[in-house]
């Protein structure tokens, strides 16, 4: 299997994961990115049958309106069952690097209400140790040169990502060069920073099921 057929089989098995499991009054949980597009797709032959989603981004809710499945306000909801999403980066912990698509903050928000985090994502984010990928980190625009110094402190290279403006109006920087042997530790320390809305370490919250695409099929990892 090539990359992109390690996605869909990932989003065809988060299906049959949650399949047998789904009711009448299941709220899902649904993420973003390309990997979460193809379970949106995945979703659509049964979009009679779903009665309630939330979802990480304004384009993950689009999609699934345009499959006619209902998207609701986090707020009407009183939980989320299950939340299914991609990553940039795992570890064995499963926690993760988010905000690839500069939707961490939503991410995290819905991951945090859900009950089961389903991580589809295929083998190319597996990694020993996070931070190969840049870590994107959500910021407030009127904060963003003294986050970016903070940043320098703590021993990354922050890079503004130009052109986006994230679902909340606020602006991201990419920390490079930033190996994460203590996930949870930095989650911390780059959330305690004034202007700082969120970073895209998912260290507190990991993922409780991670279905990886490798070349000989999907992996389940928990
Ligand atoms: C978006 C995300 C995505 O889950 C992450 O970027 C992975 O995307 P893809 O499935 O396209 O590889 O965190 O903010």
């Amino acid at each position: 299997m090539n990359q992109q057929e390690m996605k869909q089989a990932v989003a065809d098995a988060a299906l049959a994961h949650i399949k047998p499991r789904l009711e009448d009054d299941t709220v899902l949980g649904i993420g973003t990115g390309s990997t979460a597009n193809l379970f949106i797709d995945a979703l659509a032959p049964l979009a009679s049958s779903i009665n309630a989603t939330v979802a990480s981004s304004e384009a993950s809710a689009q999609r699934l309106k345009s499959h006619g499945i209902p998207v609701f306000d986090l707020n009407t909801l009183d939980r989320v069952d299950f939340y299914i999403d991609g990553a940039d980066e795992t570890n064995e912990a499963l926690q993760l690097i988010k905000g690839g698509g500069a939707a961490l903050t939503r991410e995290k928000i819905v991951a945090a209400v859900a009950k089961e985090f389903v991580c589809i994502a295929d083998e190319s984010k597996r990694v020993k140790t996070l931070g190969g990928f840049p870590l994107p980190v959500e910021v407030i625009p009127m904060a963003r040169s003294h986050v970016a110094r903070q940043l320098v402190k703590l021993g990354g290279d922050p890079v503004y990502r130009e052109g986006v403006t994230t679902d909340n109006g606020n602006i991201i920087l990419d920390v490079f060069n930033f190996s994460i042997p203590q996930p949870l530790d930095i989650e911390d320390k780059i959330n305690a920073i004034t202007g700082v809305v969120t970073n895209g370490l998912f260290a507190h919250r990991p993922a409780d099921v991670l279905l990886l695409g490798t070349p000989d099929g999907v992996e389940t990892i928990l």
